[in-house]
């Protein structure tokens, strides 16, 4: 039997744990060597790996509760996406690929931009799972940003600004900026739909304060004019964005990664369409946001 053995990626966020195969069972011991090494580095990448829905739920499950397949999110028929019967309530399909002329999964081969998954929620997700069953040459890189790292960082004047600050997170629109069904352009940001949470939040686990940043269209910070508003999260947006808080995960073959997504944010780099990509993705349920 190997020892697990945690590997820092020497970027701004991001681990490589070795000597665990996720198609046995992880021992509780195991277990809370990776649970304190995600706590340390925010984003784990387990490579090499073997397995199929139900084990990629059972390990996820080590994390929190499952959260349901956004059913509003699929563009696509369910009963298309080669999930096995008893995971397709569980685990998404995140693909550019095709069945039957069907897609089998979402958020095809175009760029995602820099985002918090699904926070314009009230309980954002706390964690994403993402496991690599078949990936392009190259493209379709995922980048990772350490927020505690941008929080820190801010100049005083940034810090002292958002302060006790809230911002709505829009609803309205994906990951690549699309409008979603159901949805307008909001061409107020006032009065963009979707989740208000604090600007500075309070990680419940690790007690440390990281900067939360959904998405940048349609955000606002209350209180503010918005032109003020638009200023400042300008301000704040580049300076989270910059690499120096970021690290991106080139996939292989049998790649699972999971980011924690109460401080960290990520983004896709476009990919051929002509390529296939194909991800199976769980997700945990959050917790109510912490003001930090
Ligand atoms: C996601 C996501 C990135 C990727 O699944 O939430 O942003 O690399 N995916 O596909
Ligand atoms: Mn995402």
């Amino acid at each position: 039997m190997s020892e697990i053995w945690i590997q820092p990626t020497g970027g701004a966020l991001g681990a490589d744990v070795y000597g665990v195969d996720l198609s046995q069972p992880v021992s509780d011991a195991t277990f809370k060597t990776i649970a304190e090494a995600w706590g340390e580095h925010l984003v784990l990448r387990f490579s090499g790996q073997k397995i199929d829905d139900p084990t990629l739920m059972t390990f996820s499950a080590r994390f929190g509760e499952l959260d349901r397949v956004p059913i509003a999110a699929a563009g696509f028929d369910r009963m298309d996406s080669g999930v096995v019967d008893q995971a397709r309530e569980w685990v998404a399909v995140i693909a550019n690929v095709k069945k039957n002329g069907k897609a089998m999964g979402g958020l095809g081969s175009y760029e995602l931009v820099w985002h918090t998954d699904m926070s314009y929620n009230p309980l954002p997700p706390r964690a994403s799972l993402l496991y690599a069953l078949e990936v392009p040459p190259d493209g379709g890189n995922t980048g990772f940003l350490n927020m505690y790292a941008a929080y820190e960082t801010l100049p005083d004047e940034l810090k002292r600004a958002i302060e006790g600050k809230t911002c709505i997170h829009d609803s309205s629109r994906n990951s690549a900026g699309e409008l979603r069904k159901g949805f307008q352009t909001t061409y107020d940001v006032s009065k963009t739909p979707g989740a208000v949470h604090p600007l500075v939040r309070l990680h419940p686990v690790t007690q440390r304060k990281a900067l939360f940043l959904g998405r940048r269209p349609g955000a606002y910070i209350h209180g503010l004019s918005i032109e003020e508003s638009e200023k400042l999260l300008d301000a704040v947006w580049a300076h989270a964005t910059q690499d120096r808080f970021a690290w991106y995960q080139k996939w292989r073959i049998g790649d699972l990664v999971m980011w924690d997504n109460r401080c960290v944010m990520h983004r896709r780099d476009a990919f051929d369409e002509g390529l296939r990509r194909l991800m199976h993705r769980t997700q945990i349920v959050g917790e109510p946001v912490l003001a930090g």
